[in-house]
């Protein structure tokens, strides 16, 4: 195939340093559950999925669905329960069927706290304080200080099965109104203790994770960090309140990539009523005060807009999910100069989240 795109779309090929990894682009698989998970465990149909999916040729791809305690599994256990020695095996091979095709690769560390709704788990959710979500009846049981360290012990035993099992690091999980942003959320911590009452506070689960994790897996495992920059919901993370959590990270230089996305659990998905590339302006402003590493996305569907953000400064990464659900070769025709053959993705959010409600029931 030819490479006439990468005249037109230079910055999207050109290669990437994170940490002591050269990503061969700047286009990353955005995290996602692929619900060809069984008992908890890999399946041949799952691998199969990675695999193409990386021979689509990402620079970066974050796995989903990787639960880190016990507590959180879901009833159908169709995500992948991370925290277990059990799920190594198959995590090895997760890992390398996407490698085989050169991809730098994460696990993403995944608790979504009180957004286990309507029975999902045989346990209470759990969240950092008894606020029930709009998408549940009951209140979630409020987090004990002991039961917040196991937690904290599950994030860094599940990061150091991914590491075991070949990974190249770990995404944590900040965003989308599940657990870890429970606990940064004013809307959802409502806690005095120290773990919440300011913003100082309520960084301090997200703090003893990347402690922990630091402590099992060593500085060299990357480390990305996912954050709905403004979770746009009434006393939610605003942006400012993002830029200072940012700040903070980039201060305390453990965190090697931000993700930035907006929104919570049941707006994140962005559907066709959303302006293309949402999040950029958010992403920029992040980029600029903490001058970390950035992944943008959310309705990027064309390699024009992803060259534009690139350009306009706005993210060093660009994430794509649908993008590449609805063409598998979107990066190869990119190169190829060949953009108006791409089948673009129109955030119908009908096929992908059905072939992904056998997946995750409801993102
Ligand atoms: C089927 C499906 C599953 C998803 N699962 C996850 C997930 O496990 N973790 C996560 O952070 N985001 C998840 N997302 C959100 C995507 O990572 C991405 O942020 C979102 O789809 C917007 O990007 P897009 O417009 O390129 O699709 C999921 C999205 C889809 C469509």
């Amino acid at each position: 195939m030819s490479n006439r795109g990468l005249e037109r779309f230079p910055r999207l090929f050109e290669a990437f340093t994170v940490g002591s990894h050269v990503l061969k682009n700047r286009l990353v698989a955005l995290a996602h559950g692929t619900g060809m998970v069984h008992d908890g465990l890999v399946t041949d149909e799952d691998i199969a999925y990675w695999s193409e999916l990386a021979a689509s040729d990402v620079g970066l791809m974050i796995q989903g669905g990787i639960t880190v305690h016990a507590g959180a599994t879901l009833r159908h256990r169709n995500r992948i329960e991370g925290y277990s020695a059990a799920a190594i095996a198959g995590l090895c091979r997760r890992c390398a069927v996407a490698k085989a095709h050169g991809a730098v690769v994460l696990g993403q560390l995944t608790h979504i706290g009180r957004e286990s709704t309507g029975g999902e788990q045989d346990q209470s959710a759990v969240a950092p304080s008894p606020v029930r979500s709009p998408r549940d009846l009951f209140a979630p049981h409020e987090l004990d200080q002991m039961e917040i360290a196991d937690l904290v012990a599950g994030f860094a035993q599940t990061a150091a099965n991914l590491q075991q099992a070949g990974y190249d690091g770990t995404e944590v999980h900040g965003a989308h109104g599940y657990l870890v942003a429970q606990f940064l959320s004013p809307a959802t911590n409502r806690r005095t203790d120290e773990y919440g009452g300011d913003a100082e506070r309520r960084l301090r689960f997200l703090r003893e994770i990347i402690e922990a994790f630091r402590g099992r897996c060593g500085r060299s495992f990357l480390l990305s960090l996912r954050l709905s920059a403004d979770e746009e919901t009434a006393d939610g993370l605003t942006l400012e309140d993002s830029v200072a959590i940012a700040r903070a990270m980039a201060a305390e230089g453990a965190v090697d990539l931000l993700n930035v996305t907006l929104g919570v659990r049941g707006t994140y998905v962005k559907d066709a009523s959303t302006p293309k590339g949402i999040a950029a302006r958010a992403a920029k402003r992040l980029r600029e005060t903490s001058g970390m590493p950035v992944i943008v996305g959310q309705r990027i569907t064309r390699p024009e807009l992803a060259e534009q953000l690139l350009a306009d400064g706005c993210a060093d990464l660009i994430g794509l999910a649908r993008a590449l659900i609805a063409d598998r070769d979107w990066i190869r025709k990119a190169r190829a100069g060949d953009a108006t053959a791409i089948r673009p993705c129109l955030g119908v959010n009908q096929d992908c989240r059905c072939t992904a409600a056998h997946v995750e029931r409801r993102i």
